[in-house]
């Protein structure tokens, strides 16, 4: 078992602290996302995995080892940068080979008069490694291009090559897609994900492209100011948000939310329509609150009941969905609607529209931005008008 741990990670760099208290366990095998907005500390995280970076405190644990003095060569980790870093004058089989021969060249030195013999029956071995890889990841027929002479998704592919002839115990893998055109991306994200459960070795991977993440990984951890947020399941975090910046950052397009409230009787009201009493002694309080939902509206007929208006400001058209972008209450509040291509080919910008309320799934946020548990009458309440 080769699973990884971090406990109580600290790092500074002198007056600025980037990582305040980051405690993650990496289970042998997982394919785990870091993710959140840039500047938010998960390079620095991975590099300090990594080794090429010290904590300013607490411990890395490889293995139930700790690690923190362990040269990066000795950890047996692999990393794939944004940028490749491939030699430019080596091939591709040269390239790949480049870990396996580094590693072998002490031994080498010891045995001179046997060199010759060793060094034939070793370059055979790892020419048949470099082979069995460069099939995996369907490159083969590239060994010998230079990497000039390759696309960006057959550089990316040569990269994780020479990562994986090492047999690492886990890739770490630092936004290794973000040069590759849109769609290459999306190609190469699903065969990122098929080489994960080809190879059923832990994947680290870092991005600040939430659908990337949503995508890819068994866990996420939602990394903001040098913090974890939230750590879970794909769905988990997009389903079940426990912060309001947590909601807001996952999900295309952007939850929608509505400003909502709690009077001293306990009447709640959303888009100035009351919902009824919360009887039950939840955890609410008086003031002002944000209820967020996905997906929550659908346009009607202006005569529908409780249905409110809005103008159309921007119109996406996805293809499969066209998304809305309504200005509601004098234009302070916007909402997504999601419609479907050929509803949308009815409406302009600029149009009024009207917006319904669906029962859907709805959430609370407080003030601080911490999503409050209801009882059942508001959260039915809530999903109602949201
Ligand atoms: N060597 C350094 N010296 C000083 N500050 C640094 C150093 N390395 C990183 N930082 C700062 O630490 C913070 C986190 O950097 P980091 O590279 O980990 O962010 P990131 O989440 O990977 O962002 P991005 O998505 O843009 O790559 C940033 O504010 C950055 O300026
Ligand atoms: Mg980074």
């Amino acid at each position: 078992m080769t699973a990884i741990s971090l406990s109580g990670i600290e790092k500074s760099f002198g007056a600025t602290s980037v990582l305040n208290g980051i405690d993650l366990d990496i289970t042998d095998g997982e394919f785990l996302t870091l993710v959140g907005p840039s500047g938010c500390g998960k390079s620095t995280l991975l590099r300090i995995l990594a080794g090429l970076e010290a904590p300013t405190s607490g411990t890395v644990e490889i293995g139930g080892i700790a690690v923190n003095d362990m040269r990066p060569a000795r950890r047996n980790l692999a990393m794939v940068f944004q940028s490749y870093a491939l030699y430019p004058h080596l091939s591709v089989a040269q390239n790949m080979m480049t870990p396996l021969k580094l590693r072998d060249l002490p031994f080498a030195g010891r045995l001179p008069l046997l060199g010759p013999f060793f060094a034939r029956t070793r370059y055979k071995a790892i020419m048949e490694q470099v082979r069995d890889t460069a099939q995996i990841l369907k490159i083969d027929h590239l060994l010998d291009r230079k990497p000039g002479q390759l696309s960006g998704g057959q550089r990316q592919r040569a990269a994780l090559g020479r990562a994986m002839v090492r047999k690492p115990v886990a890739f770490l893998m630092d936004e290794p897609l973000s040069n590759l055109d849109a769609s290459l991306r999306i190609h190469m994200r699903s065969e990122l994900a098929e080489l994960h459960r080809a190879l059923k070795t832990t994947f680290v991977y870092v991005t600040h492209d939430q659908a990337e993440a949503l995508t890819m990984s068994d866990r996420m951890a939602v990394m903001m100011d040098g913090q974890i947020l939230q750590l879970g399941a794909s769905d988990e975090i997009y389903n079940d948000p426990r912060e309001l910046r947590v909601a807001e950052f996952v999900g295309a397009p952007k939850i929608n939310l509505l400003p909502g409230s709690l009077d001293k009787e306990g009447h709640a009201h959303c888009l100035d329509l009351p919902l009824s009493t919360c009887h039950n002694r939840c955890p609410c309080r008086v003031g002002q609150y944000r209820i967020a939902s996905r997906d929550i509206c659908r346009l009607c007929d202006k005569d529908v009941s409780e249905s409110f208006s809005g103008q159309v400001v921007h119109k996406e058209n996805l293809g499969a969905d066209i998304y809305l972008h309504v200005a509601i209450m004098n234009a302070s509040q916007r909402l997504v609607v999601r419609v479907s291509p050929a509803e949308g080919r009815t409406v302009s910008f600029g149009q009024t529209v009207h917006v319904r309320r669906e029962r859907g799934q709805a959430m609370v946020f407080g003030k601080d931005g911490r999503r409050l548990e209801l009882s059942r009458s508001l959260a039915e309440d809530v999903a109602e008008v949201a």
